[in-house]
Formats: structure tokens, C-alpha cells, sequence
């Protein structure tokens, strides 16, 4: 029986493939305004603003690749039952070859209905190529919208996400602030005993969780010492 190693991601695991985080210095929320291009009131109010903005992040995952982290992460299935949940909408862990990848916010190459954001019949893959244009329909004829949890609403695989990381034998978090909830509560759920990790190059404004080793690098440096500590558990 293999391990479970559940591994938890946000943001800074894609910065080095060239997509900006939210909070750094340099961050998306920086320089938008996250009410206004990731909210539903924002949406009513500007449909077009928040389409040009998703539609931009769209062709932008086309542009980039997964780094030497998302890599290590995929190569990991061959010694453990690697489960990824992530916070990131883009598409690299599924790209970089992880198999068993759980999305708390959505996925930027999927749209879905903006009546019911979470009517089956209505999330579909779409070509990130092809802007998401006003009067596009959904399958329920209303407008067509990115499939992205967006401010306020519901995240639908939370209680998946939380049997995950309950399970795991090792729980590893890279590259999240852990300011948004209720992802970011997931680090409470691991169990006490196991190993748990933390690659981030900063400290956390929240301070570093309880019982978590912080590996101080960058997702791509940070990966391999990660590795490092794996093969020294199993000594
Ligand atoms: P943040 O931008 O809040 O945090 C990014 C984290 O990555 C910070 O702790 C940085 O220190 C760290 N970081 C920066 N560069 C890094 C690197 N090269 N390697 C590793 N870590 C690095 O991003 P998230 O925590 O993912 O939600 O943000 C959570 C949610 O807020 C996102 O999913 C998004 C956003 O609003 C939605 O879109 C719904």
C-alpha cells in the first residue's frame, strides 16, 4: 500500500511558470480589483470587464508551462498515492502529468451556466483560444460565464478536500497565503502526527501553522529539499 501524500497549492506553485500571485508585491489584486472582476455583483455590473479579464488569463495558460514543482509533483505518483487539491484555476498540475488533481476554485478552461454555476449539464471545456464573448449561451440559454468561484459563493468540493487531507500520511502546502477561506482552513485538518511541510519563500502573515516544517524557497527550489525530506522519512 502506497502512502497517501496530499498535497495542498495556491498560487506561488505557478508563479515561477510565469503566471503572477495575488498578494505579492507585483500581484494581481494589486492591480485589480477583486470585487469588481471576481464577485457576481461585479459581473452583473460589468460582464464585459470580467470576460476581457478571464478571457486574458485564458490565452495566458496557453503561453505558459508547468515548472520543474508541478514535474516533481507528478513524478511523486510513482512512490506515493499523490492527491493535489489546489486553489489555482489554471491547468499545470494536470499538464505536468498529476492524475488525481481536485480544483477548489475552478478551472479557467471550463464555463458554466450564470444562472446555476453548478448545473452539471452546463460546465463544459472550452477552447481557451476562444474568448467567452456577451451572448454566448449556456446550456440553459443563460450567459455563458468561467467556471471560477468567484467571492462569496460556495465551494462546492470543500468536504472532498477535507476527507483528503484528513486521510493523508503526509500533507504537504506549497505556495499559498492562507488568507482565503474556507481553503486555507485545510491545514487544521491534517492529522497531528504525521509529517506536514510548508515551501513558501516568505513567512506567513498568519504565521507558519502548527506542527508544519517550513521549507523557506520557492516552489521549484523547494521541491527538491521536499524530495530530500521524503527519502530521509523512509530511511
Ligand atoms: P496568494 O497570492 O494569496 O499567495 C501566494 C503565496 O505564494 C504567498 O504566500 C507567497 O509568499 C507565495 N509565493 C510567491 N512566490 C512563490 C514561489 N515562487 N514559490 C512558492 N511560493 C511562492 O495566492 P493564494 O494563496 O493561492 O481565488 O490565493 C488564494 C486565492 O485568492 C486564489 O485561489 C484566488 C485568490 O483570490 C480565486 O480566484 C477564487
Amino acid at each position: 500500500m502506497q502512502k497517501k501524500l496530499v498535497v495542498f497549492t495556491g498560487a506561488g506553485i505557478s508563479a515561477e511558470s510565469g503566471i503572477p500571485t495575488f498578494r505579492d508585491a507585483n500581484g494581481m489584486w494589486g492591480k485589480y480589483d477583486a470585487m469588481k472582476l471576481a464577485s457576481v455583483e461585479g459581473f452583473e455590473e460589468d460582464p464585459q470587464a470580467v470576460l476581457d479579464f478571464y478571457n486574458a488569463r485564458r490565452k495566458n495558460l496557453l503561453e505558459v508551462q508547468p515548472n520543474h514543482a508541478h514535474l516533481v509533483l507528478a513524478e511523486l505518483e510513482k512512490q506515493y498515492d499523490v492527491t493535489i487539491v489546489t486553489q489555482n484555476v489554471d491547468n499545470l498540475h494536470e499538464r505536468a502529468g498529476s492524475n488525481k488533481v481536485l480544483h477548489l476554485h475552478g478551472e479557467l478552461c471550463k464555463v458554466t451556466s450564470s444562472r446555476n454555476r453548478l448545473d452539471p449539464n452546463c460546465i463544459k471545456d472550452y477552447p481557451l483560444d476562444v474568448p467567452i464573448r456577451i451572448g454566448d449561451k449556456a446550456g440553459d440559454g443563460s450567459q455563458l460565464r468561467p467556471y471560477i468561484v468567484w467571492f462569496g459563493e460556495y465551494v462546492d468540493n470543500m468536504d472532498e478536500a477535507t476527507r483528503f487531507v484528513k486521510q493523508a500520511d503526509i500533507f504537504v502546502v506549497i505556495g499559498t497565503s492562507l488568507v482565503v477561506y474556507p481553503a486555507a482552513g485545510l491545514v487544521n485538518y491534517a492529522k497531528q502526527e504525521i509529517p506536514k511541510f510548508l515551501i513558501d519563500p516568505n513567512d506567513l502573515k498568519g504565521g507558519l501553522p502548527m506542527g508544519y516544517q517550513h521549507i523557506k524557497a520557492t516552489a521549484v527550489e523547494g521541491v527538491d529539499e521536499l524530495v530530500w525530506r521524503l527519502e530521509e522519512l523512509e530511511k
